[in-house]
């Protein structure tokens, strides 16, 4: 057993919690508004609270210490053996967010180079291009004024941008396709998580027929991507290169095609969803919050002057940067993740049983009125050097950490940067009026119905 805080002599209690409805426990609260219901248990109970959901007991935490301790110091004694992960792998199978063990690290060695910095900044053109493109396709609805939803084109980008860097291969026209199905099965995979026993999947109900076809457009796509790059061959520097010519170093054999599939399926979701969402919630923030716009735009005119921006640009976005920053703490697009205890432990001087559930929430440690000076106000210079230096580690965590940290974090915060850079400079992107816009908490966190703005030139 270990602990944070508590000695482990002293036999420790299980945290406080409510007590729900019976048999439910506090799904229908949690199935209701899990973005409210969180954040008032944390009011109500403290930093370490225990949710019955269902039959099941899951601990929450909500200090920065005990998400270090789950995540990285004691992440040996945590493994994604939770429901919340068994729904990605219905449709990631067994890829690097969703794998364990031996078989994670050598996946995850394999694929960390395609990572490194180098290799990042030579997709910096890539991303800038696809952004031109999509900044020209709007020049009619900048003339026309008419309103539209932002969140869908960006949608497009990131994944057109995921397609040519990571895998050599232009998904634009398949994008359409792919982002529908992506938003269905977001929504099926979250009412499946929240039912109190998960119907099996064989069963021939409408929403299982369609979530069985919009995962066969996914996987369509997926293997397409793959059987292009076997048809045509040749020389290719990629991370598809990287994964399809790996071989076992006991066996020497290469990757299953369902491993292959597996791995690119995981990329190219996890690789554009959540950068879109994110970029989506920064249009939207940027609409509400004039003075931080008037400061960004300000910036992209003083060290770009109407020039794209390029890798060496980057270190002089600050302010773009701390937009970017403030944009994930406020709106972290993977919201919440799991993690179940391998063996008894003790966190916060609680007991947290073997086999039981913790679930970490940015969504909850990035609003938290212990962490954060007016935590629902939109600064980005909370993200000044001097004061970040006085913020514990975990207090912002939109990528995760320790072992299982996003791989992605770093091509990601290039390419939001690089985005905005580019796009804003050519529109100016303003909430339209009538639409109410909300958070819709799934596997990650969407504006919805969408971000409806008109657009004019900055
Ligand atoms: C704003 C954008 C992104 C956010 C907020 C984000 C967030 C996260 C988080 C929180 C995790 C850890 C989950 C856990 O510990 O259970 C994660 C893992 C992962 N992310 Fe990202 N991510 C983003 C972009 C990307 C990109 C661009 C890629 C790939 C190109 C990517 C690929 C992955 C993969 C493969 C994992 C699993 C890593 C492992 O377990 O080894 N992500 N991401």
């Amino acid at each position: 057993m270990s602990s944070v805080t508590a000695s482990p002599s002293i036999s420790p209690l299980l945290p406080p919690g409510p007590r729900g409805e019976p048999l439910l426990g506090n799904l229908r609260a949690l199935r209701k508004d899990p973005l409210g219901f969180f954040p008032a248990q944390v009011r109500e109970y403290g930093d370490v609270v225990r949710i019955r959901v269902g039959p099941a007991y899951v601990t929450l935490l909500a200090h920065p210490d005990h998400v270090r301790y789950v995540l990285q110091d004691n992440a040996r004694n945590y493994n994604k053996q939770t429901r919340g992960f068994a729904v990605i792998r219905e449709l990631l199978g067994q890829g690097l967010l969703t794998s364990e063990g031996d078989f994670w690290l050598r996946q995850r060695r394999l694929a960390q180079p395609a990572f490194h910095r180098q290799r990042l900044a030579g997709f910096a053109r890539t991303m800038v291009d696809a952004t031109e493109d999509l900044a020209r396709a709007m020049e009619p609805r900048v003339a026309s004024g008419q309103p539209f939803d932002v969140a869908e084109d960006l949608t497009h980008l990131t994944l057109r941008i995921a397609g040519l860097t990571l895998f050599g291969t232009d998904v634009g026209d398949e994008s359409r396709a792919v982002g529908d199905a992506l938003g269905r099965v977001q929504t099926f995979a979250n009412s499946r998580l929240t039912q109190l026993i998960p119907l099996p999947r064989a069963l021939p109900l409408p929403s299982h027929r369609r979530f069985a076809r919009d995962a066969g457009t996914l996987d369509r796509v997926v293997r397409g991507i793959i059987e292009r790059r076997r048809r045509e061959g040749g020389e290719h520097h990629d991370l598809l290169q990287m994964l399809m010519e790996a071989r076992d170093e006991d066996t020497g054999e290469r990757m299953s095609d369902t491993q292959l599939r597996d791995e690119v399926m995981t990329l190219l979701l996890a690789g554009h969803e959540t950068t879109a969402s994110a970029l989506a919630w920064t249009v939207m923030l940027l609409s509400r919050n004039p003075e931080a716009r008037r400061n960004l735009e300000a910036e992209l005119a003083r060290e770009l002057a109407g020039r794209t921006p390029t890798v060496e640009d980057l270190p002089k976005l600050t302010i773009t940067r701390r937009v970017v920053d403030e944009s994930l703490r406020l709106y972290p697009p993977a919201w919440i993740f799991s993690r179940a205890a391998i063996s008894d432990d003790v966190v916060g001087g609680f007991r947290v049983p073997k086999g039981s559930y913790v679930l970490i929430v940015p969504w909850v440690l990035h609003r938290h009125p212990k962490l954060w000076e007016d935590p629902e106000t939109f600064d980005p210079d909370r993200f000044l050097p001097e004061r970040e230096k006085e913020r514990p580690r975990f207090t912002f965590f939109p990528f995760g950490g320790g072992p299982r940290q996003c791989i992605g974090n770093q091509f990601a915060l290039m390419e939001l940067v690089l985005v905005l850079a580019t796009l804003l400079q050519r529109v100016r992107f303003d909430l339209a009026p009538g639409y109410a816009l909300a958070p819709a908490p799934a596997i990650t966190l969407r504006p919805r119905p969408g971000v409806f703005v008109t657009a004019t030139r900055p």
